[in-house]
């Protein structure tokens, strides 16, 4: 049966009263305002809101790339704050893969290497990395270019290889900025059945922050991000329920 929210389920992401600001004296602008959120296992939660809302940022609170000034996240009950950076960092390669929305490749590795690079961070023998690194890009449809540089992909290509790194670790936290922005329709679709597959598992879950309405049914929940706040969070209806 498909792990879902419940009240009884604890959250695999729970974050309460979330602040942050960015600047200082009169260029000081606060982003987030005092965010509630949880997100449980076995779901895909979209996260939408207006641009410059603060969806990243609240991302990168997620991940503890970015610390908050206010407020507490436990990511699979471990909360974060609590953890010192370097325990954090080896944390986050352990539980998360996060799909940026730059993409953030290495322009001098192949994509191979690129999808390769937590694999090896996690101390995985490099002939077993790259291996498991091709594997993932002929998911996302790039088999026949994993040995080309970053430069030489076009955007959507580019973005396709940093989906399979996030993927190739199969972290139980996937977190993903406009997952589809530089791809086509097909491609697209493609890629959101793939993360759905990872958000089904009854163990992980997907955060992804999209604009794209294309992709919405993809969703199993869909938050709001306006001015700071959670304004809202609807379920999406799924195509033959009633
Ligand atoms: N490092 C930073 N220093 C100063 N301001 C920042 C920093 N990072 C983000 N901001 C500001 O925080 C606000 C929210 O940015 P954020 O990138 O989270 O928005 P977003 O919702 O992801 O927007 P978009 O949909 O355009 O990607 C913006 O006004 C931005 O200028
Ligand atoms: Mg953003």
């Amino acid at each position: 049966m498909k792990a879902m929210s419940d009240d009884t389920q604890p959250a695999a992401v729970r974050a309460r009263g979330i602040v942050k600001s960015f600047g200082t004296g009169d260029t000081q602008v606060t982003v987030l305002k005092g965010i509630d959120l949880d997100v449980y296992l076995g779901e895909l939660l979209l996260l939408v809101g207006e641009s410059g809302g603060g969806k990243t940022t609240l991302l990168s609170a997620i991940a503890g790339i970015l610390d908050i000034d206010e407020g507490d996240i436990d990511v699979f009950g471990v909360p974060l704050s609590t953890l010192p950076a370097g325990k954090r960092t080896t944390f986050r390669g352990q539980t998360m893969g996060f799909i940026y929305q730059q993409f953030n490749l290495l322009p001098v590795l192949t994509a191979a290497e690129n999808v390769a690079v937590p694999l090896l961070i996690q101390k995985a023998a490099r002939p077993e990395a790259l291996h498991r690194a091709r594997i993932m890009l002929d998911r996302v449809g790039l088999g026949d270019r994993a040995e080309f540089l970053p430069k030489n992909l076009s955007g959507g290509q580019q973005q396709r290889v940093a989906i399979a790194r996030a993927l190739v670790n199969e972290p139980r936290l996937l977190i993903c900025d406009e997952p589809t922005a530089a791809l086509d329709g097909p491609n697209g679709q493609k890629i959101m059945e793939l993360l759905r597959e990872v958000g089904r598992s009854p163990d992980r879950c997907v955060i992804v922050v999209t604009h794209d309405s294309r992709i919405f049914h993809f969703g199993d929940r869909m938050a709001n991000l306006t001015d700071g706040r959670i304004v809202g969070i609807e379920r999406i209806k799924q195509e033959g329920t009633a």
